[in-house]
C-alpha cells in the first residue's frame, strides 16, 4: 500500500515537472495581438526605396501624430536587395542603403518606430532580385542581427500548388521562430491557395488575402483590383481571424492619387473620392484588417491625415476582442457591417450606390443590441443615447456608430 502511494506520488510529481518544462519551453507569442499598423513602400515608391526615403517616412510618422496614433511599422517592400555575399547573407543594395540596414533600423528604432523588411519564397523576389529559398535560416539570421521587426515574405517564382506554398512558408516560419528576435511574419500568397486555413500553423501572423490592391473604387473595365473587389471578396473570412492571426485585404490607397487630383502613374488607376477613401478606412477597420497606409507621408493633406488618425475608426480596428466585422443585413444598396468589441459593438451603415441614399438603423430591432449603451459616431465624435437612427449617406459613404455597453 505505502509502495503503491509512493509510486503514485513519483509519478504525479513527474507529470508536473513535464508539464511546467513544456509551458517554460513554449514561449507564448504575444506578436500581433491586435492588427499590425504601419506604412509600406510598395504601391506609391515601387523600385525608388533608399535610405533616405525611409529616414524621412519614419520622421514624418513622428511629426504627422501617426505614430502616436498607433502606426508602427515601416516596412521596405522589393528592390532592396543587393545579394548575398561569400557567406551566403544577404546584403541591401549598395547604392539604394548606403549605410546597410542595421543603421537604418537603429535610425527607425531610435524614432519609437519598427523596421519591417520583405523577402520572397523562391530563388528571386517578383522585382527578379535575391530571394530567400534555401537560405531560410541564415536570412532570418540576419534579418535578426539587422534589428528586423517584421518579414513580409512574397511568392512570385514559386509553385502553384498548396503543399510547396505551406512547406516554404513553414520553412521561414520556424526560421523566424528560432532566430533569437520576435519578427511578425506576413505571408503574401495573394489568397490563391487559401491561406486562412494554413498560415498561422506555418507561423504566420497575418495573410494576404487578394492580389495587390489599387487605387480605384471597382475594377469596371479594367483590369485592376479595386477596393470594392478586394472589400467584396472578405466575405466569409470573418471566422479565420483572432489575435496573432489576421487576414490581410492589402494597402490603404487613402491619400494616394485622388479622383482628378490625379498624378497617378497609370490612367488605369483613377484614384477615389475623398468620401470613397473614408468608406475604404473605415470598412478595413470594420475588417480588423491591419491599417497599413502606402502614401507618401512627407506630402500628405489635413484631410487624408485627420482621416488615418480617426481614434474611433483604430480603436474599433485594434479592439483586443480580434474579431473581424460582416455583413449582417442588406437593403438595396445599404450594406450593414458588425464587429464585435471587448465592450460593446460598432455597426457601419454603408451606401454602395453612386447616388445619395436615405437610411434608417434601429438597434434593438435590427442588430439586437438589447443593453443599455453610449452611441458614438466615428466620424464626428459625438456620443448620444441609443435610439433608432436615420439619415442620408452621401454616393459610397457610410457612417461608423460604437455602441459601448454602460456600466450597470
Ligand atoms: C507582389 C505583392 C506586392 C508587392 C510586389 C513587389 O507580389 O503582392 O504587395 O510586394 O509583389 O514586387
Amino acid at each position: 500500500m505505502r509502495l503503491k502511494t509512493c509510486v503514485a506520488t513519483l509519478i504525479l510529481l513527474v507529470c508536473c515537472a513535464t508539464a511546467r518544462a513544456q509551458r517554460e519551453a513554449t514561449p507564448v507569442d504575444t506578436l500581433a495581438l491586435t492588427p499590425p499598423m504601419g506604412w509600406n513602400s510598395w504601391n506609391q515608391f515601387e523600385w525608388e526605396v533608399s535610405d533616405s526615403l525611409i529616414r524621412e517616412i519614419a520622421d514624418a510618422m513622428v511629426s504627422t501624430g501617426m505614430r502616436d496614433a498607433g502606426y508602427r511599422y515601416i516596412i521596405i517592400d522589393d528592390y532592396w536587395v543587393g545579394g548575398r555575399d561569400t557567406r551566403n547573407r544577404m546584403f541591401p543594395d549598395p547604392v539604394r542603403f548606403p549605410h546597410g540596414m542595421k543603421a537604418l533600423a537603429d535610425y527607425v528604432h531610435s524614432k519609437g518606430l519598427k523596421l519591417g523588411i520583405y523577402s520572397d519564397a523562391a530563388e528571386l523576389t517578383c522585382a527578379g532580385v535575391t530571394g530567400s529559398l534555401g537560405f531560410e535560416e541564415i536570412d532570418a539570421q540576419t534579418f535578426a542581427e539587422w534589428g528586423i521587426d517584421y518579414l513580409k515574405y512574397d511568392y512570385c517564382h514559386a509553385p502553384t500548388d498548396r503543399t510547396t506554398a505551406f512547406t516554404r512558408y513553414k520553412t521561414m516560419g520556424d526560421a523566424l521562430k528560432k532566430c533569437g528576435r520576435p519578427i511578425v511574419f506576413a505571408i503574401c500568397e495573394w489568397g490563391g491557395r487559401s491561406p486562412w486555413l494554413w498560415a498561422k500553423a506555418a507561423g504566420g501572423h497575418l495573410w494576404r488575402t487578394t492580389y495587390d490592391s489599387r487605387d480605384g473604387w471597382h475594377s469596371g473595365d479594367h483590369n485592376l483590383t479595386g477596393i470594392m473587389d478586394i472589400f467584396d471578396s472578405q466575405e466569409g473570412l470573418e471566422r479565420y481571424a483572432a489575435p496573432g492571426a489576421w487576414n490581410d485585404p492589402d494597402l490603404l490607397m487613402v491619400g494616394l492619387y485622388g479622383k482628378g487630383k490625379s498624378s497617378s502613374p497609370d490612367s488605369r488607376f483613377a484614384g477615389c473620392t475623398d468620401e470613397e477613401y473614408k468608406s475604404h478606412f473605415a470598412l478595413w477597420c470594420m475588417l480588423a484588417a491591419p491599417l497599413i497606409v502606402n502614401n507618401d507621408l512627407r506630402n500628405m493633406s489635413e484631410f487624408t491625415r485627420q482621416l488615418l488618425t480617426n481614434r474611433h475608426l483604430i480603436a474599433i480596428d485594434q479592439d483586443s476582442l480580434g474579431r473581424q466585422g460582416y455583413t449582417f443585413m442588406r437593403s438595396d444598396s445599404l450594406q450593414y457591417l458588425r464587429k464585435e468589441l471587448s465592450n460593446g459593438v460598432a455597426i457601419c451603415v454603408f451606401n454602395r450606390a453612386a447616388t445619395p441614399q436615405p437610411f434608417t438603423f434601429d438597434p434593438v430591432k435590427d442588430a439586437d443590441i438589447l443593453y443599455p449603451a453610449d452611441v458614438t459616431n466615428a466620424w464626428t465624435g459625438t456620443v448620444s443615447r441609443k435610439g433608432a437612427l436615420r439619415g442620408t449617406l452621401p454616393p459610397h459613404g457610410c457612417e461608423v456608430y460604437i455602441y459601448k455597453r454602460k456600466a450597470k
